[in-house]
């Protein structure tokens, strides 16, 4: 593996092991002392030509439990076309040595141009390009599940698990979400199975040939009428700043059909999980019930996002030299 630009990328065996590694990273940040040598002597550059809260916090943190330099570059409110500045930014980056770029850009598939084009000779991590994909949110999701649905709870997941035979309902705005994009594709790799709930104007074109089932009815898909009630429900923000146009007829009307409440997840088997990747629209997708109740990972996937980063970039950057 040389870059991580797409869920679709790993393989089964690839994303156990970064999910394995990610657990012993996760040990390590049990210690009073966090950070580990791996990585001294390298450069991460983090480029975010969109905003983050999480990723960015993240991946600096665990670049630096690595102890690599971070360089941090915010290019929001630049006025160059998005291609150029793209690029002009990666070479004077490439000037200066970077080991690693990790990429945020509203433009699908820039993380993929980077690399492909020989802009910069170090690995890219994709943190999220437009609509495409988001693979360490997924690789985060995945390890957050694995752990309390497979075994070990906060404990730690069992080495060389995967996901096989739990189901997963993802419910919100699929359209605009990379988040759910990456995450189809991971757990469908790690065995599980998906089922995409979303109004039909919030589901992308093509979803059918997705490895998913997609239903428009959150109730009957929690409900689990053909295949048994999730494991876990994933909720995902409503992106308004990604809409042009209305989506839905309200706000109220969006909440009462496609919205998590503490009544829905009542129904589920006890041990079902439920994420959300953040930021949260509390009152819209989630509410506040839900998201601060007793089934929720939403702030131990913050957690889990830095061991899981951290498990990215020592295996692009380090992973060799075992
Ligand atoms: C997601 C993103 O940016 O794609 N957030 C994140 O990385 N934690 C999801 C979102 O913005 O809704």
């Amino acid at each position: 593996m040389r870059h991580l630009l797409s869920a679709a990328d790993l393989s089964r065996a690839e994303a156990v092991r970064l999910l394995d590694v990610a657990e012993q990273m996760a040990a390590t940040q049990q210690r009073e002392i966090k950070k580990l040598p791996a990585l001294r002597g390298r450069t991460v550059v983090n480029l975010f030509f969109e905003d983050s809260t999480r990723t960015r916090l993240s991946f600096e943190t665990a670049a630096k439990r690595l102890s690599a330099d971070v360089i941090t570059f915010s290019a929001k409110g630049s006025s160059v076309s998005k291609g150029e500045s793209l690029k002009d930014t990666a070479l004077t980056l490439q000037a200066m040595g970077a080991d690693a770029v990790v990429v945020r850009h509203s433009s699908s598939g820039a993380p993929h141009r980077l690399a492909e084009k020989g802009w910069t000779s170090g690995a890219v991590l994709n943190a999220g390009d437009g609509t495409h994909e988001h693979p360490t949110q997924a690789l985060l999701d995945a390890f957050t599940l694995r752990r309390h649905l497979v075994g070990g709870g906060a404990l730690g997941a069992a080495a060389g698990a995967d996901l096989a035979g739990r189901r997963v309902v993802v419910v919100g705005d699929v359209l605009h979400s990379r988040v759910a994009r990456s995450n189809v594709r991971l757990l469908h790799t790690l065995g599980a199975q998906v089922t995409l709930v979303a109004p039909p104007t919030l589901l992308p074109l093509g979803v059918e040939t997705w490895p998913c089932e997609v239903s428009y009815d959150l109730d009957a898909a929690l409900a689990g009428q053909t295949s048994g009630p999730p494991d876990a429900v994933m909720a995902l923000r409503v992106q308004l700043e990604r809409m042009n146009a209305a989506y839905f007829p309200s706000a109220r009307e969006y909440s009462r059909r496609y919205g998590v409440t503490a009544e829905r997840l009542a129904g589920l088997p006890p041990h079902a999980q439920l994420l959300h990747p953040g930021p949260m629209n509390r009152g819209l997708e989630i509410t506040a019930e839900a998201a601060d109740g007793p089934r929720s990972r939403v702030v131990e996937q913050v957690t889990n996002g830095v061991a899981v980063r951290m498990a990215a970039l020592y295996l692009l950057l380090a992973g060799e030299e075992e």
